[in-house]
């Protein structure tokens, strides 16, 4: 069904930032509102395919007739990508993930001493990563978030992290990237560029995306 590219698929969508517990009144986190996530998902949805939701923190509300995961930290979120990534056949990781966390989460709150004070922190798992180095049959999509020499981190993190496609922002242009409901997203798979978009709704951008998505897999034999 031309209507319904993505009929049959299972597509697994993280969306929304990681929490980092410092102590537990506090916490690090960053500025991802979940909204390009949840509009992929959605998208998904509409495209004909069984979608997973797995969320950090999000200002938006969560999608009808969609599988939700809440999480916290990073690490929850890898556990909970990789409880169901064998059964996936598209992933697609729009979540802004912390690279670190405390070293030592403390269970009381911290008290108020000297002027200075130093919070030790650790690196965390790269999920998308470490999903590129385990992956069968699975496509899976990353996004970049940078704020300067985006094309060359992106080809960057797409050999790194063994993504089939990666969806650059700029998040230093208005319009595009963390809390906004368009983005400008560009898109490169490992040999370069594929697509440059112009300003999109979050929803357009999702929408186009997939589509490709869609085609990508279809050449690859994967489909019908
Ligand atoms: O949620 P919104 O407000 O709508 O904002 C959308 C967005 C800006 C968050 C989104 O478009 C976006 O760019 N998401 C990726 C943010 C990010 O973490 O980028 P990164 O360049 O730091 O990471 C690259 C990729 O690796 C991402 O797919 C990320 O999910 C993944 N990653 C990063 C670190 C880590 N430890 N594990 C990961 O899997």
């Amino acid at each position: 069904n031309p209507a319904l590219p993505l009929a049959g698929k299972r597509v697994l969508v993280t969306a929304g930032g990681t929490m980092e517990r410092i102590d537990p009144v506090r916490y690090i986190t960053n500025d991802s509102s979940g909204k390009m996530g949840y509009a992929i998902a959605e998208a998904a949805k509409r495209l004909g395919a069984q979608v997973t939701l797995v969320t950090g923190k999000a200002s938006v509300a969560v999608p009808a007739g969609i599988e939700v995961v809440p999480v916290d930290s990073t690490m929850d979120m890898l556990e909970a990508v990789l409880d169901r990534f064998d059964d996936c056949d598209i992933v697609i990781k729009a979540a802004a993930v912390a690279d670190y966390r405390a070293a030592r989460p403390s269970d009381k709150k911290i008290k108020k001493k000297d002027e200075r004070m130093t919070l030790e922190l650790i690196k965390n798992p790269d999920i998308l990563q470490t999903l590129g180095e385990r992956k069968t049959k699975q496509f899976i999509v990353g996004f970049a978030a940078e704020t300067d020499n985006g094309e060359l981190h992106a080809m960057d993190k797409i050999r790194r992290k063994k993504s089939d496609l990666l969806v650059l922002n700029d998040v230093t242009v208005p319009g595009a990237g963390f809390g906004t409901d368009t983005n400008i997203v560009t898109v490169f798979d490992e040999s370069g560029l594929v697509v440059a978009l112009p300003q999109l709704s979050k929803r357009e951008v999702a929408e186009r995306l997939l589509v490709l998505i869609a085609e990508r897999l279809k050449a690859r034999g994967g489909s019908d």
